[in-house]
């Protein structure tokens, strides 16, 4: 794994924002793998500042997003589609019809987004990000992990977390559907950000890069053959 220690937050973001815009640029149709939270806020800033500029085209670009919700509506504020409209995609020139979010079929299953990611051609760059006790996407520390995309069951301390962006605690969504660990790691080249010291415990499993293990599901991008992980220095502490 390529690491990639930036003093602060805003340099981590210019840097994955670079790695993101070269890849646009050397594939028109690219298929870009996303994230919703609080680390991929200032890439998107980076990348939709370039688009201002003229310097970058999302007309061909699709995207899956990692993520998304149960219970809640698309047009909730607090829905993983709201947030990217939000941040990015009625920032920059992208097709609605291009970009995706996992959903479930009527058997409660959602395998099927796997299937459209494959058809599609595969996701060329992940971008994710870390929860503070290492999932990614809602993949939480258990002791098996979901190979595709399907429906979570989200533990005590990610509806806490997350509790900070809803009124109060109730109002949080209790499951979610999520990529799976599979689905994940199919992506061609995945970009891990972390910035803060709450993320230090995880992304201590990346830097000593010894061990995979279902308690930290990011461990698992050690396995990755094309993985950068670009932390800050209180991330990297
Ligand atoms: C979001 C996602 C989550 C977040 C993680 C970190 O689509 O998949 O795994 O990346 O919870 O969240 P932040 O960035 O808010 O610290």
């Amino acid at each position: 794994m390529k690491i990639i220690i930036c003093k602060d937050y805003e340099e981590m973001s210019k840097e994955a924002a670079k790695i993101f815009s070269d890849r646009i640029k050397n594939k028109k149709d690219i298929i870009l793998g996303l994230a919703t939270g609080s680390t991929p806020i200032g890439m998107y800033e980076n990348l939709v500042k370039e688009n201002k500029e003229g310097k970058l085209d999302f007309s061909n670009v699709r995207s899956f997003n990692l993520d998304e919700y149960l219970g809640i509506s698309e047009d909730n504020d607090q829905s993983y589609h709201y947030f990217m409209n939000d941040n990015l995609f009625s920032k920059v020139n992208i097709k609605k019809e291009n970009t995706h979010f996992p959903c479930l079929d009527e058997n409660e299953d959602g395998s099927h987004y796997d299937k459209e990611i494959e058809e599609a051609g595969g996701i060329d760059i992940q971008v994710l990000g870390i929860g503070r006790n290492g999932h990614i996407a809602f993949n939480e520390p258990a002791e098996e992990l979901n190979v595709n995309t399907g429906k979570i069951n989200l533990t005590q301390s990610t509806i806490e977390a997350n509790s900070r962006f809803f009124e109060s605690e109730d109002q949080v969504p209790v499951s979610a559907v999520s990529m799976g660990m599979g689905s994940i790691m199919k992506a061609k080249e995945l970009v891990i950000l972390a910035s803060g010291k709450e993320k230090a415990d995880a992304v201590k499993y990346l830097i000593k890069g010894d061990k995979v293990s279902t308690d930290c599901p990011v461990s698992f991008a050690l396995l990755h053959p094309n993985a950068t992980l670009i932390v800050d220095e209180d991330a990297a502490k």
